[in-house]
């Protein structure tokens, strides 16, 4: 434990435990500060890609400075004052514990002589005791970030995004853009990412609502759903977009396309594709349309683009438009803004394109009174088709705030219809099948079987032999 949390404040206070060394190990520390640059030549020259050998050259240092003094030094000393150098020396300074800490969901800092912010998973907004004096110091802190991801940051370009080694998404800006200060904000990578029955558990989707997404995605293998996640900031659109990546047919071959890479899919047969901004020195930009015109060239089954916002659009849904499955998410407010951006400058889809997606799914985070939130799939459209040049949408899940419940309010889906023509199937017969999957993911929740691994082989195995699987269910009695 490196904090404590109290939160009988207006804000909860999140607080940080300083690294305390004693008088002769400080000492130490700044002796290694100094011979850092040799240690970095030696490891290599690059320190983060190299811990375990820094780590060792550090105790080797430690050996050497000991055996002149004492002999009265163990091993297990040693071993912990190295580890904790180390952390000193290629960690983040003051906030790396909060790097560390897997329950925040995000690291602000807001200039200097300020507190720096958290947002905790669970307590909401939290004011941390660490507080940066100095604009100096804060820019060293901006700058390491910088280097480690052979980025820059200075009047010429002030703003930073990126990603750091352990998958976060960080944004830096400096004056002059933003004249208070420099300011860092750290998108922290979950490394256990929620998967979809996190996701159920947490209620931001039902049971019923993930089982009709199951086989509307996987599509029996006949037609693989697309849709768009849409929502404001945060609400949890790329989590959402994330988990439901699961029920993707494992014989898809994915693409993905994102700014920073953010998205974990379980599946094999996956490429990964990063943009690379202009701003990196001597090597040209690559946007977010060159990758998904690219991936038209890989033989994709299905295209993720982590979020739609300009001409990669238009590509998008030619693809969509072909034959091809896809995912995305969108920056907006509800389903029918969402086909007006979609429409709209910069992203300018013509409107009988956007037909080719099936279903608008809308995230949305909602407050409550103390500070903390929780978040909701609130609306799922399907897109019917378009008359008069206007696109038709056609609810189908909608979230009831009285009984935060979402409920089914449509008759039938035109996905349904579509896979049961396809697969030469009823509609009752698929009925059965998302009832069956509901028994599937009652039990896994019932269970807990969560992660994304787990999840994974559950859904092999259902593929494999689904009456095995529902037949242990049944006999269990548990689902
Ligand atoms: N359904 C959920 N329940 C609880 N926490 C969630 C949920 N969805 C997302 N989160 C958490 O909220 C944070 C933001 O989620 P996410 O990045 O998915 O949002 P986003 O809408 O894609 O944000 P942005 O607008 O920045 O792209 C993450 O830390 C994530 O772990
Ligand atoms: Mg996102």
């Amino acid at each position: 434990m490196n904090q404590i949390i109290s939160d009988n404040e207006l804000i909860p206070i999140y607080e940080v435990f300083k690294q305390k060394y004693t008088p002769q190990e400080k000492i130490l520390l700044d002796e290694l500060r100094e011979n850092l640059v040799d240690i970095a030549i030696s490891s290599g020259g690059n320190i983060q890609l190299n811990e375990d050998r820094l780590l060792n050259d550090i105790k080797n240092f430690l050996y050497s400075r000991f055996s002149l003094e004492s002999n009265n030094i163990s091993n297990e000393y040693i071993a912990s004052l190295s580890k904790k150098l180390l952390q000193d020396i290629t960690g983040y300074g003051q906030i790396d514990p909060l790097i560390h800490d897997d329950d925040l969901e995000e690291i602000m800092i807001i200039g200097v002589n300020k507190p720096v912010f958290v947002y905790h998973r669970e307590y909401g907004m939290m004011k941390t005791n660490i507080v940066y004096k100095s604009e100096e110091e804060l820019i060293e802190v901006i700058d390491a970030i910088a280097r480690q991801i052979n980025r820059r940051i200075d009047q010429e370009s002030p703003i930073l995004d990126g990603r750091l080694m352990d998958g976060s998404r960080v944004n830096a800006t400096i004056p002059p853009i933003s004249p208070d200060g420099p300011s860092l904000t750290i998108r922290k990578f979950k490394k256990d990412p929620l998967t979809v029955m996190d996701l159920i558990r947490y209620n931001t989707l039902s049971v019923e609502l993930a089982a009709f997404f199951w086989l509307c995605f996987d599509g029996l293998g006949v037609k693989s759903a697309n849709a768009i996640i849409s929502g404001g900031t945060s609400s949890g659109k790329t989590t959402t977009l994330n988990a439901l990546t699961a029920f993707i047919n494992p014989k898809e071959r994915i693409i993905s396309i994102e700014d920073t890479l953010e998205l974990q899919l379980p599946h094999e047969h996956v490429i990964r594709m990063e943009t690379r901004p202009s701003n990196t020195e001597n090597r040209g930009e690559l946007t977010m349309n060159d990758l998904v015109k690219n991936s038209l060239r890989q033989r994709p089954d299905r295209i993720i683009v982590g979020e739609v916002r300009a001409s990669e659009a238009i590509t998008l849904f030619t693809a969509l438009n072909t034959g091809h499955s896809g995912f995305g998410t969108l920056h907006s407010n509800d389903a029918r803004e969402t086909i007006t951006r979609l429409t709209n400058e910069p992203m300018s889809v013509p409107e009988i394109m956007i037909t080719a997606i099936d279903f608008i799914i809308m995230q949305n985070r909602i407050y409550t009174s103390n500070g903390a939130s929780f978040r909701r799939i609130s609306e799922v459209a399907e897109v019917v088709g378009i008359e008069e040049g206007i696109v038709q949408l056609n609810k189908i899940f909608e979230w009831n705030p009285e009984t935060d419940t979402i409920e089914n309010v449509c008759i039938t889906s035109n996905t349904l219809t579509e896979i049961a023509k396809l697969s030469g199937k009823s509609l009752n017969d698929l009925y059965d099948e998302i009832n069956n999957r509901q028994l599937v993911l009652q039990f896994m929740l019932n269970h807990n079987i969560r992660s994304v691994e787990e999840v994974k082989q559950m859904l092999e195995l259902y593929y494999k032999n689904p009456q095995k699987i529902l037949n242990k269910i049944l006999i269990s009695g548990s689902a």
